[in-house]
């Protein structure tokens, strides 16, 4: 710390701390339109001069010094930052009271205030630019826009979609799409960033404008002639007596517009936001302070939440009547639902019902799901859809470090001197995650090593991609770890200290030599020791790994490998090291954190613990089954064999996203009472007996826990629509018609309830989560959380880790002369899965319409198959048709298909194998044959498709491009000393 006189008084500061920020903590007020604490300095508005020293200095591009002394409002100083934001205005026209951004916290509306403007002395000057509306989710007004350059800040150097930049030496500069392309043509991803940071109303969401304020949803020319009048009546009134009507309009909104904050309920990432609402409309959704994005979206949580407001939500309980449904009362339903379930117990036992958890509903819903399952049905056949991708990852950490989540944060992985990635399309799966390492990447030398099949964004940028052989992940990854022992640079010091296994594991590694690898993998050996080399000469290294992965016959092997390799290499316990498996569902997490598992109760307590059991019994006053229960590719096979009789499904869509769907749809119809759960009428609901019509994320309280353990609190944004129930609610009165006596009245009671059970949730409370507040387990009874897991020891019994020795084997399911083809799968940016709440957000539709298979130039070339051609795809389970791709992402036989279909999933192709340790599909270990069909379709992903796109990769705002111009002078009377950039 350091001590800095701010305008008088002392102020602390921290070494290298900008100058702007401790002039705000100060309280002193300073214009600073272009600073934006996340984006850092970008230096273009000039409008925070002060005074330091005697000389007049960028407070938001100076660093402190000990015994600085600032002013912030002498003469030099606030003449400069007038002269500045004069320069400012005269980009913008001010017609604040019917502008959608008056609403308190627009940048120019708040310094026009601050520096009492009353007059310009610039006039405003149109650009000779039209408005651009191209984009279905905002528009860019360049009459309006300041050109301060954050959106292009954000784009460049935090989204690193690096779409956007400015034309500095151009007569009229704009803001710049792709060099000059309209938005809707773009490379722009639809993340947000530079709408969320623009400081006036250039960048608007469209579900804003026309909404936000009490006079701006006019028709266009009264609006023109309101801001004439404005305009016409500022000479003589000023910007004074203006800005005062404009205030009294802008209090107005505050009675109207609700800030929630939520968290997101697509992917594992955990963004957290605020959402504003004005009735039921969304008019927008503003990150800010999230613990793990920040000010950072992607296009799912900033803009795809039009399934709310769905005219085709379910609103009322459905019974099936003959092949069709009627509508029905509340407790119709439910009195039915509980009279057959229990009939079926009572028939065939508690164990031939099953209940399956949904991975998008909260903690608190996860642990009643898994508590009816167990203490009111009788049964441990509970399961979640961690099932079907996470499984594995958990178990490859559970056999080697003890516990089953990432063993640091986000930021772990953006501090990282190399991140590895493995079977992870993480650009487009985890979106914001993977900003951390493109900004890591761009900015601040991070090295990146991919793994794929397929050449995704991540692998483009990568310093080496490994295009690797389908599904061999585990022989690369044990030969880089041999060869690293062979040759003295695994870390002895660490794995003696804090490593068990040693031995046994170097064993194991014998048959992994390079040659091996590169062989079966079909990577050189030179390539196989650069690898080496790289994560050897590393001082912190984190992997991050996903479902192509875990979803193959040995993806529980493969985790451990990875697991292995960090251990040996001593990259663990250490802030910017570790395992990173991607969660894909917002709460897929929590699912098995809470106990929606067939061997754990909640907080991985084994069932057939006596004691752990006794604990839940004397709590929930029942005796609990003791042996471990059917999971859901378990109970599907049962249906199957007739011994599961009746299924509960809360809320997944397990026709669609199970792997050999048309197997499990075939046992769905083979059920006597099948209850789901949903929010819309899906594949699934076509099999069910009842159907209960839940609330989406946006119409409930409660908890999810994301990708690196951080579990956060959502509030309700609005009320559950009518005939609708929050999933807690609904399973609360499921268990009460069969008896049970629960009585929560809102879900922070069901949180303490799991804390008092589980010993990794002592610590968590509704209080301690508050607002933007979170929490990472394991939380410690009095409070205190672990952002990085093992800092003073490993989760086992001793403390020490454990290397696991591992065998490889082919995967069952091959390639042969009928099936001659490898066909991959994963996310698409846009959907989140199957696409059933996606694709109800029109502007997603527009822009990535249908699912598609990607088929190399090579095959196409040989097959004669051109974009657009349909192609039939069969399996040895079932046959799809869909439209065809060309594209370099693929290589030779390799296709590669998105989920995003309904209508022809992928998994009517994906087979019944599965990792042999925790049934986990093996849904990327397929193989297909293609017949060309003779129609001709057109091209799958239109033109206004991001994917189209030609990015402008630049050094951020580039700022020093107008700083040449001459017409640019540095505003104020004196001498200014520019400072150069601050690292960022
Ligand atoms: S990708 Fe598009 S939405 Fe995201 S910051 Fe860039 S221009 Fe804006
Ligand atoms: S569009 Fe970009 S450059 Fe223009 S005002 Fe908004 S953030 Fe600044
Ligand atoms: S989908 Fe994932 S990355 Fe995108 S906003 Fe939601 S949580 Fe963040
Ligand atoms: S805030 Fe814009 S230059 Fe400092």
């Amino acid at each position: 710390m350091l001590g800095i006189t701010v305008d008088g008084l002392v102020q602390e500061a921290k070494t290298d701390e900008r100058l702007i920020d401790v002039i705000n903590r100060s309280g002193s007020k300073v214009p600073q339109v272009c600073y934006h604490p996340q984006l850092g300095p970008i230096q273009t508005c000039d409008t925070c001069m002060v005074e330091v020293d005697g000389r007049l200095v960028r407070a938001c591009a100076t660093t402190v010094s000990a015994g600085m002394s600032i002013s912030t409002n002498s003469t030099a100083a606030t003449d400069a930052q007038r002269e500045a934001f004069d320069r400012i205005l005269s980009n913008h026209l001010l017609y604040c009271t019917v502008c959608d951004n008056s609403n308190g916290n627009c940048t120019v509306h708040n310094t026009t205030k601050l520096l009492g403007v009353e007059h310009q002395n610039i006039p405003f000057r149109t650009k000779p630019y039209e408005v651009d509306n191209t984009n279905p989710f905002y528009r860019y007004d360049p009459d309006q826009c300041i050109l301060c350059g954050r959106c292009v800040e954000a784009c460049q150097n935090l989204e690193v979609n690096e779409t956007l930049s400015i034309n500095w030496e151009d007569p009229h500069p704009r803001v710049l799409w792709d060099g000059g392309s309209t938005i809707g043509e773009s490379s722009c991803v639809s993340c947000g960033h530079c709408v969320t940071v623009c400081p006036c109303n250039a960048l608007m969401e469209k579900s804003m404008l026309g909404h936000a304020g009490f006079f701006t949803g006019l028709p266009k020319g009264a609006l023109d002639g309101m801001i004439e009048v404005v305009k016409g009546i500022e000479p003589e009134t000023g910007y004074g007596s203006i800005m005062r009507v404009s205030e009294a309009e802008e209090a107005m909104r505050e009675s109207r517009i609700r800030r929630t904050k939520t968290v997101c309920t697509y992917c594992g990432v955990g963004c957290s936001f605020d959402v504003w609402t004005k009735d039921r409309h969304i008019l927008k959704v503003e990150p800010h302070d999230g613990p793990a994005n920040g000010i950072s979206t992607c296009i799912k949580g900033k803009f795809a939440w039009d399934h709310i407001n769905s005219a085709d939500r379910l609103t009322k309980p459905l019974i099936r009547e003959g092949d069709g449904f009627r509508e029905a009362t509340w407790e119709e339903a439910l009195s039915l639902v509980a009279r057959r379930l229990s009939e079926i117990k009572a028939e065939s036992g508690p164990d031939s019902i099953g209940l399956i958890s949904s991975s998008k509903c909260t903690n608190e819903e996860s642990y009643l799901l898994q508590k009816l399952a167990r203490a009111v049905v009788g049964t441990n056949n509970i399961d979640n859809c961690s099932r079907y991708c996470q499984a594995p990852a958990t178990t490859g950490l559970f056999r080697t470090v003890g516990y089953g989540g990432d063993s640091g944060s986000i930021s772990d992985i953006a501090q990282a001197d190399l991140v590895v990635i493995v079977g992870s399309n993480t650009a487009e799966s985890h979106p914001v995650l993977a900003t951390r390492v493109k900004r890591a990447h761009k900015l601040h030398g991070q090295k990146l090593i991919v793994s794929d099949l397929r050449e995704n964004e991540m692998a483009r940028r990568a310093d080496v991609f490994l295009h690797t052989q389908p599904g061999t992940d585990l022989v690369w990854v044990s030969a880089v770890s041999r060869y690293l022992i062979d040759n003295g640079m695994a870390k002895t010091d660490f794995i003696n200290r804090w490593v068990n296994g040693f031995e046994e594991y170097s064993k194991s590694l014998e048959p992994f030599t390079l040659e091996f690898a590169s062989k079966r993998c079909g990577l050189p050996v030179d390539t196989l020791k650069k690898v080496a080399h790289m994560i050897a000469e590393a001082e912190r290294v984190c992997i991050l790994w996903a479902m192509g992965v875990t979803q193959h016959s040995q993806g529980s092997d493969t985790s451990t490998a990875i697991s292995n390799l960090l251990l040996i290499t001593g990259n663990y316990m250490r802030p910017g090291t570790g395992a990173y498996p991607l969660r894909g569902h917002n709460n897929v997490q929590g699912a098995s954190d809470n106990g929606s598992m067939p061997n754990n109760l909640p907080g991985y307590q084994s069932v057939d613990d006596p004691e752990i059991r006794k604990r839940f019994e004397e709590h929930w006053k029942v005796t609990l089954p003791s042996t471990k229960g059917l999971d859901n590719h378990e109970m599907v096979d049962a249906i199957q064999q007739g011994k599961l009789k009746a299924v509960y499904l809360g809320g997944e869509e397990m026709s669609i996203v199970d792997s050999n769907a048309n197997y499990v749809s075939e046992a769905f119809s083979k059920l006597e009472f099948f209850v789901v759960q949903e929010i819309f009428f899906g594949v699934t609901c076509q099999y069910a007996d009842v159907v209960l019509p839940a609330a989406p994320s946006l119409e409930k309280e409660g908890t999810f826990t994301s990708t690196e353990r951080r579990i956060q609190r959502l509030y309700e944004v609005f009320e559950p629509l009518e005939g609708c129930r929050p999933d807690w609610r609904i399973i609360q009165d499921v268990a009460n018609h069969l008896g049970a006596d629960w009585h929560y009245q809102h879900p922070s009671e069901i949180m303490a309830e799991i804390a008092s059970l589980t010993p990794m949730f002592a610590g968590v409370t509704y209080d301690r989560l508050e607002g933007y507040k979170s929490l990472q387990w394991p939380v410690a009874a009095e409070g205190s959380d672990q952002p990085l897991l093992y800092t003073k020891e490993f989760f086992f019994p001793d403390g020490k880790a454990r290397l696991f020795p591992l065998q490889w084997q082919e995967a069952p399911e091959q390639p042969d002369a009928d099936f001659d083809l490898h066909l991959n799968n994963g996310r698409l940016l846009e959907h989140f899965h199957e696409g059933n709440l996606t694709y109800r957000t029109v502007g997603i539709r527009e822009k990535t319409p249908d699912t598609f298979v990607e088929v190399s130039p090579e095959l196409a070339a040989e097959r004669g198959i051109q974009t657009g051609s349909w192609v039939q795809l069969a399996s040895r389970y079932g046959r799809v048709r869909v439209r065809a791709l060309v594209t370099d992402r693929v290589h030779d036989k390799e296709l590669y298909m998105p989920m995003n279909s309904v209508v022809s999933p992928i998994n009517r192709l994906t087979s019944s194998h599965t990792d042999a340790v925790t049934h986990t599909p093996a849904y990327k270990e397929t193989s297909v044959k293609m017949t060309v069909l003779p129609e001709m379709g057109e091209n799958p992903l239109p033109r206004t498709n991001s994917r189209w796109g030609q990015p402008t990769p630049q050094h951020g705002v580039e700022v020093e491009r107008k700083w040449q111009r001459t017409d640019y002078r540095i505003p104020g009377p004196q001498l200014v000393q520019i400072q150069p950039r601050l690292a960022r």
